[in-house]
């Protein structure tokens, strides 16, 4: 067995406490329509909207939001400037993963003391809903966090955005929150970063594969979960392991021209209903072949989810000590093999389906194959 998993410590541990993810934002090239596609075949609402015509004037911002879950889509307006820097390297992809807190300039001040690189003083922004408190920190790549203090702020998100409606009325797809966002790191480098979520966060080292656990026959890759204290932050980081043909990790590290957000994983209380209604609206998933159903009854268990149901959408299961979990992952959302996404059903397992890494890895391989990159 090569899976170490650790002890949760105690939420003191953590430098600053953090209440959960505050929004993701996205740099994209054409955010108007980003926005549609996530409205339409994710199910978000687009609640709020900061541009040119609000005063901004170097880009375009889509507020979108399912439940808990809060997307930030932005485009730069013109080709000068770091977001438009940033789309012609990486593409679309994720910028910055914010971090909600109750007190942005002491979270920043520590952060910074322990060895954070700061990307923004902490910056006070005002309007007639209140003040809103936002620094950010680097991480991996070009990606950032933003650390957001909104405990005096009582409008819709942060000063500037104003509420944007449409006659397009979004079903929910039941999306609920965000359950972890996965990293890609470079070969040799996912220990430095490790360190550096345990040493400048207090984060704790939750569980830990190595290449034992998580290879094919052409390629591998290995991986830490890191957990902030009360475990609503959860962030594995993966680096590339040697392999007969390029990793899965590889090929994301060419295409997006370095490390990144890989996946992020968004919960759902019914991942049947949920991935039925995403495929009917047209977001494409990796399927998985009939043998796994096979094996996957009798490693599994007794469910409460019809076999067949999670074989005709192609959903993976694993059981773990706690109870079991439901994902499936989706393909690429862009033309660049680099972001995707995992819908996931937690029933009880806390774990992140170490059983489905061969099943899955096989399948993102033969995307990968198709592309011509493995
Ligand atoms: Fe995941």
């Amino acid at each position: 067995m090569t899976t170490i998993a650790s002890p949760a410590p105690s939420v003191a541990h953590d430098t600053f406490p953090i209440n959960g993810t505050d929004y993701i934002e996205f740099w994209v090239g054409n955010a108007k329509q980003s926005a549609m596609f996530y409205r339409a075949a994710f199910g978000f609402e687009l609640l709020a909207y900061r541009g040119p015509e609000t005063g901004v004037r170097d880009r375009a911002s889509y507020l979108l939001q399912q439940d808990k879950i809060r997307f930030v889509l932005t485009s730069p307006v013109g080709p000068e400037g770091p977001i438009a820097d940033h789309i012609r390297l990486h593409g679309d992809g994720v910028r910055d993963l914010a971090f909600w807190v109750d007190d942005a300039r002491t979270a920043h001040k520590l952060a910074v003391e322990r060895g954070a690189r700061s990307v923004q003083e902490p910056t006070v922004t005002k309007d007639a809903d209140g003040e809103v408190v936002i620094a950010a920190i680097a991480t991996y790549g070009d990606t950032i966090h933003s650390i957001v203090e909104r405990r005096n702020y009582h409008g819709r998100f942060l000063p500037g955005f104003v509420p944007k409606s449409s006659p397009f009325k979004t079903v929910p797809t039941g999306l609920k929150y965000v359950d972890h966002c996965v990293g890609n790191v470079e070969l040799g480098k996912m220990n430095e970063w490790v360190e550096f979520y345990s040493r400048v966060l207090g984060f704790y080292n939750l569980l830990s594969f190595d290449d034992k656990d998580i290879s094919t026959e052409y390629s591998s890759l290995m991986s830490k979960v890191m957990s902030n204290g009360n475990g609503r932050i959860k962030f594995p980081i993966n680096e590339p392991a040697a392999g007969k043909k390029k990793s899965q990790i590889d090929e994301y590290l060419d295409f997006y021209r370095g490390p990144g957000v890989q996946h992020i994983a968004m919960a759902t209380d019914d991942i049947v209903k949920t991935v039925r209604d995403m495929m009917n609206r047209g977001v494409e998933f990796l399927s998985v072949p009939h043998s796994y159903y096979e094996g996957a009854k009798a490693r599994v268990g007794k469910i409460d989810e019809s076999f067949s149901a999670l074989e005709e959408l192609g959903v993976l299961v694993d059981r773990d000590d706690e109870g079991y979990l439901l994902q499936i992952f989706s393909k690429p959302v862009q033309d660049r093999p680099t972001l995707f996404y995992e819908i996931i059903q937690r029933k009880g397992a806390k774990s992140f389906g170490k059983g489905n890494f061969r099943a899955l890895f096989e399948s993102i391989e033969r995307e990968q194959g198709l592309r011509g990159n493995l």
